[in-house]
This record gives C-alpha cells, sequence and structure tokens, in this order.
C-alpha cells in the first residue's frame, strides 16, 4: 500500500502561523515544493492534504459521496446554519434536502428573479454619492442581501424585511471577520463561552422571525402562486410524498441566506475592482451592455470568479477506510481540500493566470468542470450557481448602463481572508463620475441549461461540457 502524501516537516504550530498570516503564499509554495498532492497540520486540523491538480479534483468529485463527506467538512458553519442545513448533511439525507431544493435553482427558473435584481441594483445606485469615494463592497452586500430576502424569501421591502436583515447581519457579521469564526471554535476550548453565548442569542432572535414566517406562509391563501423559493420549498415533496419539517425548512433558508449573499457580493466587488482597471475589458463590456451581448457579460463574471475566486477552497472528509488518490494513501479521517485559488492560479491551465481575459470563457475550448471550480463540484456544487451567475450578470449590466465609475488609486485591491471567504481589502474604493437615470429597462436572456457552465447534478457526478 502506498503511503501518504509528502509535506512539510514543519511544527504545527508554524504551519498554524503560516496559515493565518501568509496561507496565499504558503500554499503556493508548498504546491512549487510537493507537487499536486500536499499533507499539512495546523493546530486546528492535524491531518489534511490539499489537491492542485484537475485530474485529481476530479477523482475526489467523482467519488461516492459515502466515501468522501463534505457535510462533515462543513460542520464549523453547523451553529449558524443548524445541523439539518444540506451544506452539513452527508449520504441519503443530504440528497433529500437537495433534491428537494433544486427545482427552485434551476436555470430556468432565473428570469422568475430579473426585475428584483435589476430593481435592487437600482436602489444601491441611486444611492452612491456623486464625485465622492466609497467603497462597493458594503453596497453590494446589502444588494444582495435585498435580493435574497425577496427571491429566496419572499419578503417584501417594509418593517419585517428591515428587522430580519438587521437580525441577520448582527448573526453573521461577528462571525464573518478575519479572526471571528476562528474564535468560536478556539476560545470555548480555552474556557470562555462569552462569544458563542452571545452567537446563540443572536441565533435564537433570527429563528424567533423565521419560524413566525414558516407559520405565516403555511397559510398564506396565494402560496401556490407565488415564485419565491420559501414557499417552493414549503410545498415541495420527497419520493414519499414528505415535504420538509419546520426546521429543515428553517435550516435550508438560513443556509440559502448565509450561502448566498455574501459570497455574490464579494464576487461582484471583485468583478468591479477587475472590470475597472482593465481598461480593454471595460470597453468592451460597455460594448457587450449597449448590444445585449450577455455572452460577454458573462464571461466576465466567469473570469472574475476565476482570477479571484471568493472561496478558496472545499473539503471532503475520508470515511469508510482509507482512500487511494494519485498514488499515496490517505487515512480514515484525513479531510481533502481541492484547492480552488491554486489551481485558478496555474499557468498552464490559464496561460497568463494574473491577467483578466474574459475572452478565455468564449473560446471553442473553454476551463472544464474541474478546472474552473468557484462553484465547487459533484454532487455538492453549490446549488445557486446559476443564481449568482445570472445576479451578476443582470447587476454588472445594470451598473455598467446607469454609471461611470473610476477606482480611486492605481494600487488593485489586496486580497484578505474574511470567514470562509476572500475579499478585496479595502472593500473595493471607486467613484462615481456620473449616473444616469433608470429609464428605459434593458432585458436580459433566461440562462438556457446549455450555457450553464455546469449542470447541477442532483445525484452522481458533475457533467463536463
Ligand atoms: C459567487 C457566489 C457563490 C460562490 C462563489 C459559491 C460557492 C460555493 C461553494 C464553493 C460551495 C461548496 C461546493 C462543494 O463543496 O463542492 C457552495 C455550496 C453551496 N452554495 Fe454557493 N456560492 C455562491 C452563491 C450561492 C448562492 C447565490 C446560493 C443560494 C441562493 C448558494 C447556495 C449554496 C448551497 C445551498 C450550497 C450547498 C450545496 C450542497 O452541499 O449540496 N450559493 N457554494
Amino acid at each position: 500500500m502506498a503511503g501518504p502524501p509528502p509535506g512539510p516537516r514543519l511544527p504545527r504550530v508554524v504551519q498554524t502561523a503560516f496559515f493565518l498570516f501568509g496561507p496565499r503564499r504558503f500554499i503556493a509554495r508548498m504546491h512549487r515544493r510537493y507537487g499536486p498532492l500536499v499533507q499539512l497540520g495546523t493546530a486546528f486540523d492535524s491531518n489534511f492534504v490539499m489537491v492542485f491538480d484537475p485530474a485529481l479534483v476530479k477523482e475526489v468529485f467523482r467519488a461516492p459521496p459515502d466515501r468522501l463527506r463534505a457535510g462533515e467538512a462543513n460542520a464549523v458553519l453547523g451553529p449558524a446554519l443548524g445541523m439539518r442545513s444540506v451544506l452539513l448533511l452527508d449520504g441519503e439525507e443530504h440528497l433529500r434536502q437537495r433534491r428537494l431544493m433544486l427545482p427552485s435553482f434551476h436555470g430556468q427558473r432565473m428570469r422568475a428573479y430579473e426585475d428584483v435584481m435589476r430593481e435592487a441594483a437600482d436602489r444601491a445606485v441611486d444611492s452612491w454619492p456623486l464625485e465622492s469615494e466609497f467603497a462597493l463592497l458594503p453596497w453590494m452586500q446589502q444588494l444582495t442581501l435585498d435580493v435574497i430576502l425577496r427571491a429566496v424569501f419572499g419578503v417584501e421591502a417594509g418593517p419585517r424585511q428591515d428587522e430580519l436583515k438587521l437580525r441577520l447581519r448582527q448573526m453573521i457579521e461577528p462571525v464573518a471577520n478575519r479572526f471571528g469564526l476562528l474564535m468560536m471554535v478556539l476560545m470555548p476550548r480555552l474556557g470562555n463561552n462569552r462569544a458563542v453565548r452571545q452567537f446563540e442569542e443572536r441565533r435564537r432572535l433570527v429563528d424567533e422571525l423565521i419560524y413566525d414566517e414558516i407559520a405565516r406562509r403555511r397559510d398564506a391563501p396565494d402560496l401556490e402562486e407565488r415564485e419565491d423559493v420559501f414557499s417552493m420549498l414549503l410545498l415541495a415533496r420527497d419520493e414519499n410524498g414528505q415535504p420538509m419539517t419546520d426546521e429543515e425548512l428553517r435550516d435550508q433558508l438560513v443556509t440559502l441566506l448565509v450561502a448566498g449573499h455574501e459570497t455574490t457580493a464579494t464576487g461582484l466587488a471583485w468583478a468591479f475592482d477587475r472590470i475597472l482597471r482593465t481598461p480593454s475589458v471595460r470597453t468592451e463590456l460597455e460594448r457587450a451592455v449597449e448590444e445585449g451581448d450577455d455572452q460577454y457579460i458573462d464571461a466576465v463574471a466567469k473570469e472574475a470568479l476565476r482570477v479571484r475566486p471568493v472561496i478558496p477552497g472545499v473539503g471532503r472528509v475520508v470515511r469508510g477506510g482509507p482512500f487511494e488518490l494519485g498514488g499515496y494513501t490517505l487515512r480514515e479521517g484525513t479531510e481533502i481540500n481541492p484547492s480552488i485559488a491554486v489551481i485558478h492560479a496555474r499557468g498552464d491551465m490559464f496561460p497568463g493566470p494574473r491577467d483578466f481575459r474574459p475572452e478565455r470563457f468564449l473560446e471553442d475550448d473553454p476551463p472544464d468542470t474541474y478546472t474552473w471550480i468557484p462553484f465547487g463540484g459533484g454532487t455538492r456544487r453549490c446549488l445557486g450557481a446559476s443564481f449568482a451567475l445570472f445576479e451578476m450578470r443582470v447587476v454588472i449590466r445594470r451598473v455598467i448602463e446607469r454609471t461611470r465609475l473610476e477606482p480611486v488609486s492605481d494600487t488593485a485591491e489586496h486580497v484578505e481572508r474574511r470567514g470562509i471567504t476572500m475579499v478585496p481589502k479595502t472593500g473595493t474604493r471607486v467613484v462615481m463620475r456620473e449616473r444616469r437615470p433608470a429609464g428605459a429597462q434593458s432585458e436580459t436572456r433566461n440562462l438556457a441549461e446549455s450555457e450553464l457552465p455546469v449542470r447541477v447534478p442532483s445525484t452522481g457526478t458533475a457533467t463536463s461540457r
């Protein structure tokens, strides 16, 4: 039997320090030094293996879900999302929730959300100051939260939506900063539960509103006609004709709110950072917006998620005996981490990897399902991928249509880790030089299934194109 993959002999405390203070450089060095599979260990995880090669990522994404478990790898999100969350479950239970949720996120359904997305973009644009500096990221967070609350939750603007927004951000923000999640994990080990208690109280306040909303919605006379995801989940039945329980519903709703807004907002902030600093792309994008060339706008969104992936990697835990990968043996309990950030930066996969070149996605042989992986893959691929790509299309188009933005300096944004996301350090600071009235509204095509980067599989493996 082959042994474990190679890796540094550095003490765990030193590896932990590298991960905390310079993860990107450290991981890139590990890749150069040890090759496509590297075994590492930190204070938080004594044994994990990073994967830097698409062929091996393919094996990981296609492995039987009971052998490589994503739910277990996501356990740290449990306190916020709840233990019935689709992100936290594995095996049959995961597939049941995923099947119930999938129809609401089908590519064809996206058109229903277009107006909501464009109106949220208009509200943001109308609130930005003219001729003075501001950061785009907080505005994008507001915008994507608005969209999720209306498209997923079906809660109209008003005091109820405001209250839910407030309570949600109060729950998420303390754990979303650089060290927040760490404190939640570390402090209880040191006997200090204050952060956990505070978090639990905030979670209780969110739950109170959500359970109340579930009760009201079950009684809503127009439930069958409603287009929001919440209402569709209430009506969904599994193969035994069973609906979701209130607890399952609560956990999936919070999961969608948390997984769906910060990520998309960060993707949008990075997209504008790249667009505004690459004049040739900006010019081409202005043409695309004017001519209704959605394919180019989509390529811009995909390339932004390539060059600045929002989530740097995904996890799978080995169960059911050792797992063979790339000629090595990974023992039971090992966490495998396909590195989105390193694979997206490989010059042999993406020539000129630091350049922002949307054209890569318009060529005859665009990056495949295991090389362009901002949404992970296999039976765990992001459920909201087409939702996020569609939202990015609508918002990028609207902002380009209505504004003239400029970056405030020539220095590109630094990448900073915040919770599980990689954000622009100063939030993409810009100045708006011109704002055009909302006026005539442009139409967008729905994302055709064939245009999606990958079909979202309910079972089995991802289909590559
Ligand atoms: C640019 C925006 C987004 C990015 C970069 C992103 C990224 C990801 C990644 C990397 C995963 C883990 C996949 C894996 O383990 O293989 C994931 C899972 C998931 N995402 Fe997203 N996501 C985004 C937007 C959204 C949106 C808008 C929603 C919903 C409204 C959403 C809902 C989910 C759900 C439910 C899962 C769990 C899927 C499962 O375990 O079966 N995400 N996402």
